[in-house]
């Protein structure tokens, strides 16, 4: 077609012309003041009669990390004595509280947006939301989107949601608002286009830079930005911003990012902190956009900051203006109202750095030795809302002959190491740092301790021994002998095998955070094969992060079955068990397309440079997972949106409605000048240390010693300083965007109908092609969870929005609606969309 050789020539030239190396990132300054619209009125009222009463001290200690391993949680700002303000405790995951204990592990983010449930989504942030307040935590680390997943073997994408920005964008949104009801701030990262992990920071001597992600503006619209649009508009309190560059200006300090994008465009109203020292300048930082730094050290322990003292020093000598920093803080505290912390809070009662009882109140100092650990359990009755994401986010990719669901099998056997404990315990590898036994999460910060694991074993042998099956199982992978004799005459055979990422300080198996490959762990390619080769009922269940290579497991005549189980949390066993057993009937569709080959994605993690600053090119434009296979026209093993159920559903009865909203008019006008609070006191001596104080050695505080620089170069940034009223940007003047972008323009609605025999859940997918020659094929746009009786029908219905139709102009700045015919299309996956029509 076309359209498809047009997006891969373009995509030639640039690699031909190397044209994304060396893109620069356009300045962008003043960085927009916080104007209290998008539902943030009253807190942002309630966040100035705060601020106004604080000194310059203490409005710079609620804007830096006190240090790592200085305070209770991974981070912790300063706090204001004077008004018993004890600070903000940050903390991980985006799958529940880390580092702590008496939590739940919740499924990962792969496995809510494997759920395509909204209710689902948003009752996993609830809970997770709940357990970090009970913990005492004000921000929550998470979730994710960035990874989006631009290829599958980057090392986080799990932590997040689906390489497509709907899916992720409806995730976030839900998440966010999940874990804001509870009463904690919701911080959305990373910001933006961390896509991998290799060189994600700077690794002296090799390479001195971090990675620099480029890329057009048309991409960063229609894509990577997209979900964090969606994350605006569901009123996230915080923002964390990554540790790559963009354009080669690094995110932490990107004025076109930060300043342009998020809170210009976007009109985002609450915070952007740092990632954990991806800050790496002072002013600049602070003219860019950033509010908040972590961990407040410049780095590891370094006992120096870039803020703290010399925020202080620089808003005194006038570099940084007043209202730069009022505007900080009260975006901060605005976050806090916003969410009710003021009614919420309550002391922070674990310790990360350690699960004993007594510790340090200042870990990395070994000062003040007490009580830092109440093991509080907050655990709730989140077991069975765990067990239910689970059941709902395992996909049934391959059911031959209705192999499945199991019914009272006289024997069964289940191998592999996947499906049995960690002989050390589930938490026995720091931050599941290592791939022993059953995989339910992934390595690094995105990571929650295990209360318990419910392995499959566990819940599988307790099964067989309700139904009086014969069982036996084998942990070892590489022990054929016991497996061939296991699995021998068995009725069924159920091979488990994984493939584990993460974050890229640890390097697990040679893995570097990022995948090596696409194949099993373990041996698990072989295990399968071998299993397969005397067993003709093989039912394999996967545990990875992403897609893996299963074209010849798909194909093979003796394996009956395909399931997805990805990373379920702590009740991995019993939500495998409930649907092998028939009891959960699979809902589940897969989130990202499972590719024959490595080379069908047509992007790949780059694991090293040749130059340094690292360029990583974002050539494929918009083209990423199902966008380019459908683009290239390459046959997935499984597509985008597939998966099976133990019933079967048809559609029909497509409408389409047209609305009439009117004409999409750009935002003008100009914004109020930037507001102050309160008055700064400009003395220096009265910022120094107080007399006689007594310093934690290496805590970050906000006093200055001695004379502060003056005399200083005035090169910054044209307009950085400028608190005159702006104009509004077009695209801009509303949470995610203007907000006529969200207008129904029209509605479009089908029957559903379940034309099986049992009860089932469809999804039901509605995709739009924009019509034009570098447009995607087709692209998600809205979905649903109908659950159906047999012989149910139900109505499936979506309003198609101006942004859905739209593409990013990027000489007007602005969304526009193309000329080109639009078609609607609805079905049960990417690949099979039995209703289309034109969007007349
Ligand atoms: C670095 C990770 O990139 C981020 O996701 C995490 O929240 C911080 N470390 C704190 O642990």
């Amino acid at each position: 077609m076309l359209w498809s050789s047009i997006a891969s020539f373009a995509a030639l030239t640039a690699v031909v012309n190397g044209q994304y190396d060396g893109e620069t990132s356009p300045p962008s300054y003043p960085s927009p003041w916080m104007r209290g619209g998008n539902g943030w009125a009253d807190a942002y009222q309630k966040a100035q009669a705060f601020v106004s009463q604080l000194t310059l001290l203490e409005k710079v200690n609620l804007t830096t990390g006190v240090g790592w391993e200085e305070g209770p949680c991974v981070g912790n700002t300063g706090s204001i004595p004077r008004l018993n303000f004890p600070g903000l405790c940050l903390q991980d995951s985006p799958l529940g509280v880390r580092d702590t204990d008496l939590n739940s592990a919740f499924p990962a983010g792969v496995n809510a947006a494997a759920t395509w449930s909204t209710r689902l989504m948003k009752s996993r942030g609830n809970a997770m939301g709940s357990e970090h307040r009970d913990k005492g935590v004000d921000v929550q680390l998470g979730p994710v989107a960035g990874p989006l997943g631009r290829s599958p073997e980057g090392g986080r994408n799990w932590e997040g949601f689906s390489p497509d920005p709907v899916l992720t964008g409806v995730a976030i949104g839900q998440t966010i608002q999940g874990i804001q009801d509870a009463g904690v701030i919701a911080c959305a990262k990373h910001f933006i286009m961390n896509e991998q992990e290799h060189v994600r920071s700077a690794t002296p001597p090799e390479y001195e830079f971090s990675y620099s992600s480029n890329l057009d503006d048309k991409t960063m619209h229609e894509l990577y930005l997209w979900p964090f649009a969606d994350a605006v508009r569901a009123g996230a309190g915080a923002i964390m911003c990554s540790y790559n560059q963009v354009n080669n200006s690094y995110a932490s300090q990107n004025s076109w990012t930060l300043n342009y994008l998020l809170k210009n465009e976007l009109d985002f109203q609450g915070f952007v902190t740092s990632d954990w020292w991806a800050q790496l300048t002072g002013v600049a930082s602070a003219l860019a956009g950033l509010d908040m730094t972590m961990a407040g050290d410049q780095g590891l322990n370094s006992g120096d900051t870039y803020w703290g003292s010399n925020l202080t020093a620089a808003v005194l000598n006038g570099t940084i203006p007043q209202w730069r920093l009022d505007d900080m803080v009260v975006r901060i505290m605005s976050a806090y109202y916003k969410v009710g912390r003021d009614k919420t809070s309550v002391p922070v009662n674990f310790n990360s750095w350690t699960l004993e009882t007594d510790g340090y109140r200042f870990p990395e100092s070994n000062e003040d030795f007490t009580q830092v650990n109440w093991h509080v359990n907050v655990q709730d009755d989140h077991a069975a809302l765990i067990r239910e994401i689970g059941g709902a986010s395992t996909v049934l990719l391959k059911n031959v002959n209705k192999a499945l669901p199991l019914n009272k099998p006289k024997s069964i056997a289940v191998i592999g190491e996947d499906a049995h404990d960690n002989p050390g315990g589930p938490n026995a590898c720091g931050d599941r740092g290592c791939d022993i036994g059953t995989l339910a999460m992934g390595w690094g910060s995105g990571t929650a301790n295990f209360p318990y694991l419910i392995s499959p074993n566990t819940a599988l042998k307790a099964q067989a021994a309700d139904d009086k099956s014969q069982y036996v199982n084998v942990s070892n992978n590489y022990d054929f002998d016991a497996v061939t004799k296991a699995v021998t005459g068995a009725e069924v055979a159920i091979v488990f095998a994984n493939a584990d990422s993460g974050e890229g300080y640890l390097t697990i198996d040679g893995n570097e955070g990022d995948r090596n490959n696409l194949t099993l762990w373990q041996n698990g390619d072989a295990l399968i094969a071998h299993v397969a080769s005397i067993n003709p009922n093989t039912i394999v269940v996967l545990h990875t992060v992403g897609a893996v290579i299963v074209e010849a497991i798909k194909n093979h005549p003796n394996i009956t079955a395909i399931l997805w189980a990805g990373l379920p949390g702590q009740e991995s066993g019993n939500a495998i068990t409930d649907v092998l057993y028939g009891k959960v009937n699979p809902q589940a569709k897969t989130p990202f397309t499972w590719g024959k080959a490595r080379e069908d994605w047509g992007t790949d993690v780059m694991y090293t440079f040749p130059s340094d600053p690292p360029q990583l090119n974002f050539v494929e434009g918009v083209f990423i997972d199902y966008r380019h296979f459908d683009a290239a026209g390459i046959e997935p093993s499984y597509e985008f949106g597939f998966g099976l159920s133990y019933t079967t559903f048809s559609y029909s009865n497509l409408k389409i409605t047209k609305n009439n909203p009117g004409p999409y008019e750009p935002t003008t006008g100009m914004t109020s000048p930037a507001p102050t609070f309160g008055t700064i006191d400009y003395n220096p001596a009265h910022a120094e240390f107080p007399p006689g104080f007594s310093a934690v050695p290496r805590y970050v505080y906000p006093y200055i010693s001695g004379p502060i620089p003056t005399n200083l170069p005035q090169n910054w940034p044209a307009h950085s300083q400028d608190g005159s009223p702006q104009p509004k940007l077009a695209a801009g003047g509303s949470g995610g965007g203007n907000r006529q972008l969200y207008d129904t323009m029209y509605t479009v609605s089908a029957t559903v109908t379940n034309t099986g025999n049992v009860k089932g859940t469809e999804i039901a997918q509605l995709y739009i092609s924009l019509g034009g020659p570098t447009d995607p094929k087709i692209q998600l746009r809205g979905f649903d969870d109908l659950i159906l009786d047999p012989g149910e029908s139900e109505t499936f219905t979506y309003e198609i929005t101006r942004r859905d139709i739209s593409n990013w102009d990027t000489v007007s700045q602005n969304w526009v609606v193309s000329a080109y015919p639009k078609t609607v299309y609805v079905g049960g996956s990417s690949r099979d969309l039995p209703l289309s029509g034109a969007l007349g």
